[in-house]
């Protein structure tokens, strides 16, 4: 019997163009990398870090993958890199708007320093907005029934001790999905966020989660599913699912990617049983 690593990948994006913000590294990086394995014609690199995703795209080979330096929270930036996307392809059927930051770990309420709230706000809520405006716009443009995918958090659902400018900021994303996923239906075009629990990546290490034994020391207790820890590989998965044809019928939809972490009961009720 074939094992897994021998049985050919089912091409799912055969011959599509896409964009992914904040493709240099991290969650990006590896959709980037997926999106190519799944037969995409050409994926463009947005991203304002020019070192790592030039050596991102020469990985994947240059007829495939290129690099546009992009500030998602700058419109005509982002309008001059959808442009480009198009004059060089001659379509655009995908865009992940993935790229963001993240504040400090004290971004509590008491707390709360309204310039690193600002930084947040500006990339991760305004530079989504920006970035499915001009997608959605083009996309109409060309007729093309397009997906759009953005990427949320865990913390679009839920909320934690700290990190409120950035929690804020995630659920914007979710609010921005369900009002466009409403706008664009009409034009056949689908918008959904993925939103994921801790993954090891540089982000997560500026907030001192390094390896995927801290993901697991923090997230492990918290979720239902035992034995696996998330990588930034497995978001890219459910990038892919709704990206592509898979999800046809799916828009304005927040795919929460935690091994159930949000649904852990209150209380165990066997523990708590007293008959
Ligand atoms: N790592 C996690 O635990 C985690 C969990 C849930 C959600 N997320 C989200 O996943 C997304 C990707 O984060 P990551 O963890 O891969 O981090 P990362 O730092 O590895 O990647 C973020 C990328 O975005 C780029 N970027 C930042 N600001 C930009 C801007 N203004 N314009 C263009 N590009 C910009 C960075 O250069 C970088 O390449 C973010 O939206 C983040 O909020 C991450």
């Amino acid at each position: 019997m074939a094992d897994a690593q021998s049985i050919p990948l089912k091409k799912k994006l055969e011959g599509k163009v896409a964009i992914v913000t904040g493709g240099a590294s991290g969650i990006g990086e590896a959709t980037v990398r997926l999106f190519a394995e799944h037969g995409a014609r050409a994926v463009v690199i947005a991203d304002i870090q020019a070192e790592k995703a030039r050596s991102v795209a020469e990985s994947i080979g240059s007829q495939r993958c290129s690099y546009f330096q992009c500030n998602v929270a700058n419109e005509d930036q982002v309008k001059s890199m959808v442009e480009w996307t198009v004059k060089t392809y001659g379509a655009l059927d995908i865009v992940f708007c993935n790229a963001g930051i993240i504040g400090s770990f004290h971004q509590t309420i008491l707390d709360l320093d309204f310039l690193q709230y600002d930084d947040v706000m500006r990339v991760n809520a305004r530079g989504v907005a920006v970035c499915v405006k001009q997608a959605a716009r083009k996309m109409m443009e060309l007729g093309t029934r397009g997906a759009i995918v953005c990427t949320s958090s865990v913390l679009s659902v839920t909320a934690a001790q700290a990190f409120t400018d950035y929690t804020m900021s995630k659920h914007a994303v979710v609010g921005l999905v369900r009002a466009a996923s409403q706008q664009l239906g009409a034009h056949g075009i689908r918008i959904n966020c993925v939103s994921p629990s801790g993954v090891v990546t540089p982000m997560s290490k500026k907030v001192g989660v390094a390896t995927a034994v801290d993901v697991e020391k923090l997230f492990g207790p918290l979720t239902s599913l035992k034995g696996v820890v998330l990588t930034a590989e497995r978001v890219a998965e459910a990038v892919v699912f709704l990206a592509s044809d898979d999800s046809a019928f799916i828009t304005g939809h927040n795919l929460v990617v935690d091994g159930g972490l949000i649904s852990m009961p209150f209380f165990k009720w066997e523990q708590n049983r007293h008959d």
